[in-house]
């Protein structure tokens, strides 16, 4: 009984001590970080570039946590954009079984040359699917094929069609929750793209180009300006899913960075501010 005894009275003191000293450094930490002894309180004193300033002000520090419960937010945007008076086309239902994805995973690459051959309604479909189809749900809340922090989907997604078999040329928002397209515009924009996406001449010759855009508020309601950096990532896995989908499909692809945000912005008529393009993925056969 006694020995017990010992051993709880030890363990409570062994509980005591670390309790304590994780008080201690908790303690330490937010003292050295809200009164600017941290590293990044050096930073802020030389001259940063804009790159710098971006990446600096959206770092978290635990001075901005604490601050961020006071600072007024945007409030928060709905969750599905649509096009009410927009022509919806129903897409087939995403029904592909292709390779395994380790296959796909070994086998992806940039490819910018594409054939002749239009895109079928059905892989633009699951191209689609794979970029941000609905998957499950968490409670009421549909959860889509790639992460998003917080489950606050910043991303839409803007297809735009120059040679998908039984699609007129044009561009189309994908509308998730029903798995369609809305039409924003008719017509041919290869040269708009292409001339946009700083001459890059796949843009044009490809079937299909994805234009990723973030509606920020839907994340920075929440995030604060850390939201900026979660809707670029975001965009990165958006953009995997459709290399991989691709890869399995037979098709090529390759992701762009390199445009001129205003023309894209413009073209997909988005304001690049409230809503802004971030990414492209241009698809084609091969
Ligand atoms: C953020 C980002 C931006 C990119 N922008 C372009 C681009 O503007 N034009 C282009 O041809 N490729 C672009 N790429 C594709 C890269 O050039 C390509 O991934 C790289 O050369 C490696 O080749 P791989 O994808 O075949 O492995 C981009 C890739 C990333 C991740």
């Amino acid at each position: 009984m006694y020995h017990y005894h010992k051993i709880f009275k030890n363990d409570m003191q062994m509980y005591l001590n670390i309790r304590t000293l994780s008080l201690a450094i908790a303690g330490f930490v937010l003292f050295t970080d809200f009164f600017g002894l941290s590293a990044y309180s050096k930073d802020a004193e030389k001259e940063l570039s804009p790159g710098e300033r971006f990446h600096h002000e959206t770092s978290l520090t635990w001075r901005g946590v604490i601050g961020d419960v006071f600072r007024s937010k945007p409030k928060k945007p709905p969750q599905y954009k649509n096009y009410p008076d927009a022509k919806i086309i129903k897409l087939p239902k995403p029904a592909y079984r292709g390779i395994p994805l380790e296959e796909a995973i070994g086998k992806r690459r940039s490819f910018r040359n594409y054939s002749s051959k239009p895109l079928t309604m059905s892989q633009l479909s699951q191209l689609l699917f794979s970029a941000q189809g609905i998957t499950g749900k968490l409670y009421d809340l549909p959860l889509r094929t790639a992460p998003s922090a917080g489950a606050l989907y910043p991303i839409e997604v803007y297809v735009i069609a120059n040679d998908v078999e039984g699609l007129p040329c044009g561009i189309y928002h994908y509308a998730v929750l029903n798995h369609s397209l809305e039409l924003v515009k008719s017509g041919d924009f290869s040269k708009e793209i292409t001339a946009g996406g700083l001459e890059q001449e796949m843009l044009g010759d490809a079937d299909v180009t994805f234009v990723l855009s973030a509606i920020f508020d839907r994340v920075r309601h929440k995030y604060g300006e850390r939201g900026f950096r979660y809707a670029y990532i975001e965009a990165g896995h958006i953009s995997q899913n459709i290399y991989l989908q691709a890869v399995s499909l037979g098709l090529g692809s390759v992701s762009v960075g390199a445009f001129l945000d205003e023309k894209i912005n413009e073209l997909i008529g988005v304001d690049g501010q409230t809503e802004a393009v971030l990414y492209l993925h241009a698809v084609g056969t091969l």
